[in-house]
């Protein structure tokens, strides 16, 4: 499968794993890139620099192949913070590919070309793609509503985001939300995309290690099992309909500010929940997707499914439309 997003990223399939806050490090970011797709180890999920670099020597002893690491910066408005560290471990370390998030990547740009970075940019709307496109990365995610994690406050399904960015922006276009196996694959070619990130889905791979209870509640959801929060500080986010979701939005209906939300949204609090195995117990992003998954899957078996089935739906396709 060749398509600009392939031959930009020297990668052998348009499938990029999600950067899943604490669970997408070295195991599961090695595994997805030597099975040929995109790979990604998130920065945020540590919190010394030298973690992180750590963390980039284990996924080169499991795999030469390209990955990414993905830098989360926090919106201004939930606290905004200083990233340069991260970004100064890419470099030093030289990783191939960098995937922001969260915040223009403006003031970074410049020190990732000199390195000879790729710099791949994540946004919930094809208007904060193209001033990405401006500011000079090399290629725009966009995320539909039906996204874990944050789909932005506009509503707008994948399925109309996708064409609408691939007629704005000249960079290749990855698509997300609710792609969660070859046939969103397949779909997301057709709208016009050069390939795919699936977050949700890759929470389900062996290598991801998710506590099992955590696997089998996540087995079990279907697509009416997530919710949204964090409206009101307009950082909206999908998650698992969980006891925290709903506290949250309880608060939120309160009229609480960031300060008091903290402790209820707060990362290390889902760590906490993760780590023991309470689905009920934080926050979990979790993307509409869940519900056209149901297996706990090794990496390669996941890689090897989506391709072949994304070809088996544009051969279908292709026999149907004659
Ligand atoms: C559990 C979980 C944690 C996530 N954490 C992050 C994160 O820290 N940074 C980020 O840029 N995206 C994060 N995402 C979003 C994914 O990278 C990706 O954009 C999204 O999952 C794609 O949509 P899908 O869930 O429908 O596949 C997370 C997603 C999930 C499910």
């Amino acid at each position: 499968m060749q398509t600009r997003l392939t031959q930009l990223l020297g990668i052998e399939y348009p499938i990029i794993q999600g950067a899943l806050q604490w669970l997408a490090k070295a195991p599961l970011a090695g595994a997805v890139s030597a099975a040929g797709g995109l790979g990604i180890v998130n920065a945020k999920s540590f919190t010394e620099p030298q973690e992180l670099a750590a963390e980039i020597a284990a996924v080169r002893a499991i795999t030469d192949k390209p990955f990414a690491v993905n830098i989360s910066m926090l919106p201004e408005m939930a606290g905004g913070e200083d990233e340069t560290k991260w970004f100064e471990v890419c470099i030093d370390e030289k990783v191939p590919v960098v995937e922001t998030a969260g915040r223009s990547p403006k003031a970074f740009v410049e020190a990732l070309k000199e390195a000879g970075i790729i710099l791949m940019h994540k946004v919930p709307a094809t208007r904060f793609g193209l001033s990405a496109q401006r500011a000079g990365v090399d290629a725009v995610t966009l995320v539909g509503h039906e996204c874990g994690g944050h789909p932005g406050m506009d509503g707008v399904s994948t399925l109309v985001m996708i064409p609408k960015a691939a007629d704005q922006l000249e960079v290749p276009v990855i698509a997300g939300g609710g792609i969660a196996d070859g046939r969103g694959l397949a779909a997301a070619l057709a709208l016009g995309a050069d390939g795919v990130v699936m977050g949700t889905r890759f929470l389900l791979a062996a290598e991801t290690g998710l506590h099992p209870a955590i696997a089998n509640r996540l087995e079990e959801a279907t697509e009416l099992d997530t919710t949204l929060v964090m409206d009101s500080i307009r950082n909206t986010a999908r998650v698992l309909n969980n006891d925290t979701a709903r506290e949250c939005q309880d608060l939120e209906a309160q009229g609480v500010g960031l300060e008091e939300l903290i402790a209820v949204i707060s990362g290390r609090r889902g760590l906490k929940a993760l780590s023991a195995g309470d689905p009920e117990g934080g926050i979990l992003a979790l993307g509409q997707g869940v519900g056209i998954m149901d297996e706990v899957l090794p990496v390669a078996q996941i890689m090897e499914r989506t391709v072949a089935q994304a070809q088996e739906a544009l051969a279908k396709l292709n026999r149907e439309m004659g």
